[in-house]
């Protein structure tokens, strides 16, 4: 995997103040916010969000997606900040003023930059590769930082790119902020339209040459890990014929193997070609009955020519959260939005049954799978046995309530000492937690998608039901503006103070050139 080094060498403690402005592009939709921290763990978001038109997202040049994003800010600006830009535009038109120059008035920007980048400093970067179907091959090593300042300057707004941060970067950082826990967050992991972990790794374990600044007191650093491409060669991950036809069909075949089989991207890209496939096959007869006596609706099913199932990409991954969900007798709900958004009407209840076993089986494999991810990063980072030296340290409660379970005794007994155990794992001590915190449309909307992470994590022997339950995952909303935000403001804080006083002496010189320039004219 890439392990990425972020030049990110804290969490913070959730006492970080100030006004910060944060990007994010990294899915379908691309926001601009304003976050204000009030240093007691809370905060104040304003945000805008514009879906990104699809041509952008496979432009000719990056300058085309660029401009786009830099028109957006300033959008969000006259929107929302209208006085601060108001004030920015008359000190521009009034260079003598040492006020036109002061560095403080002067956004800073975290800019969320969701794909995997080689990065060289807190604000620069260059792109490795796009993922998720983005597709603008000039981009590729192009320090992303610049490329979207440069649109920002050609705008005249009053805006620093301060930090480029990955969103699993941004999320670890919100949720340490809003919950700070005597341990510190470990980890941010994304399970949206893609899927990547960022967690805090010793210094001196990271081996990657570094060569821009970063604060070395703290002994630690935010690795982004790039989950998403573990396993390209398919030497471990399980793979179904449906996985391999999505890959041969995507833009990026042969990469982001572990992804494809987790985000919601391709969820319902898998579930769409395992159901026409059986579509195909005469002997399943999925949405096709011999006549109306075979349908429960007393119909016949069919399928509309313009469904989505004949278009690739078209199946919307929250059709999967759907059918987990409805658990009527008649799977009513589902049956509609079969109807609604497969366009096949009448499907019979043999057909809803089999469309929830197949979704049903491509998310649990997709939960479990990210489970194996939090569960590899707990088990590398020694986080459940700190200070591990070889010498055992005092048992952990929760490790003897593992030993309760595991006690060979009677039936009867061990049925008592379950409870026992179950009652006591509730108590976990706050010292011994694992702080995780995830974002993502699926870990939020799919039902029960926690619960298949924690059997994963349960049935990994390094973790077992007492680590397991010693694992805290908390969602952290909007984590990745939040987390942008605090990162730009740890980066403010590390950039040369700034001397806005020669600055104004190098402009005041120029507007002396220029009107002697006009006055000899
Ligand atoms: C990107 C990661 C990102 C993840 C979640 C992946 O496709 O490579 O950088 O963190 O999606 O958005």
């Amino acid at each position: 995997m890439s392990q990425i080094p972020t030049y990110v060498t804290g969490v913070p403690n959730g006492t970080e103040k100030g006004l910060y402005l944060a990007v994010d592009l990294g899915g379908t939709n691309f926001r601009v916010c304003s976050i204000q921290l009030n240093g007691d763990t809370t905060f104040n978001l304003i945000q805008s969000k514009v879906a990104i038109p699809k041509e952008l997202m496979v432009a000719k040049t990056a300058k085309e997606l660029f401009a786009f994003l830099a028109k957006q800010i300033e959008l969000f600006l006259k929107t929302h900040h209208e006085d601060r830009f108001a004030a920015h535009i008359r000190r521009r038109q009034t260079a003598s003023t040492p006020e036109g120059y002061r560095d403080e008035h002067i956004f800073r920007l975290g800019f969320t930059f969701s794909f995997p980048i080689h990065q060289i400093g807190i604000n620069r970067g260059t792109l490795m590769r796009w993922t998720k179907g983005f597709d603008i091959p000039d981009a590729v090593g192009q320090d992303v930082c610049a490329l979207l300042q440069k649109e920002i300057d050609a705008l005249h707004l009053p805006v620093r790119v301060a930090a480029l941060v990955n969103d699993t970067v941004g999320t670890l950082m919100a949720r340490s902020y809003t919950s700070p826990g005597k341990t510190g967050t470990l980890l941010g992991a994304i399970f949206g339209t893609g899927t990547n972990g960022a967690y805090v790794e010793k210094l001196s374990a990271v081996t990657k040459s570094m060569e821009g600044d970063f604060d070395k007191s703290t002994g630690e650093m935010v690795i982004n890990t790039e989950w998403g491409s573990f396993d390209n060669n398919l030497k471990v991950l399980p793979t179904t014929p449906y996985d391999a036809q999505l890959d041969r069909d995507s833009v990026n075949p042969g990469i982001q193997m572990f992804e494809k089989r987790i985000s919601g991207m391709f969820l319902g890209e898998i579930l769409r070609i395992a159901l026409t496939t059986m579509m195909k096959k005469p002997d399943v007869s999925l949405f096709a009955d011999a006549n109306s006596s075979h349908n429960d609706y007393r119909s016949t099913t069919t399928i509309d020519e313009t469904s989505c199932l004949f278009t690739q990409w078209a199946v919307d991954s929250s059709i999967l959260s759907i059918a987990e969900a409805d658990n009527s007798v008649g799977l009513r709900a589902l049956r509609q939005e079969i109807e609604k958004s497969l366009g096949v009407s009448a499907a019979s209840i043999e057909d809803a049954q089999a469309v929830k076993e197949i979704a049903h089986a491509v998310a649990k494999r997709a939960a479990r799978l990210s489970g194996a991810a939090i569960g590899a990063i707990v088990i590398h980072t020694g986080r459940l046995n700190p200070g591990a030296s070889g010498v055992p340290g005092p048992k952990s409660a929760a490790a003897i309530t593992e030993d309760i379970k595991n006690l060979k005794i009677s039936e009867a007994v061990s049925a008592t000492a379950n409870k026992l155990a179950d009652t006591a794992g509730l108590a976990v001590n706050e010292d011994e937690i694992v702080d995780i915190g995830v974002d993502g449309s699926l870990v939020e909307f799919y039902p029960g998608f926690e619960d298949y992470m924690r059997d994963a994590l349960r049935i990994l022997p390094e973790i077992g039901a007492a680590g397991e339950r010693r694992i805290r995952i908390g969602i952290a909303k909007d984590g990745s503006g939040v987390g942008a935000a605090l990162i730009a403001l740890v980066a403010a804080k590390m950039e040369a103070k700034q001397d806005y006083l020669g600055d104004l002496r190098a402009r005041l010189a120029e507007v002396g050139e220029e009107e002697n320039e006009s006055a000899t004219s």
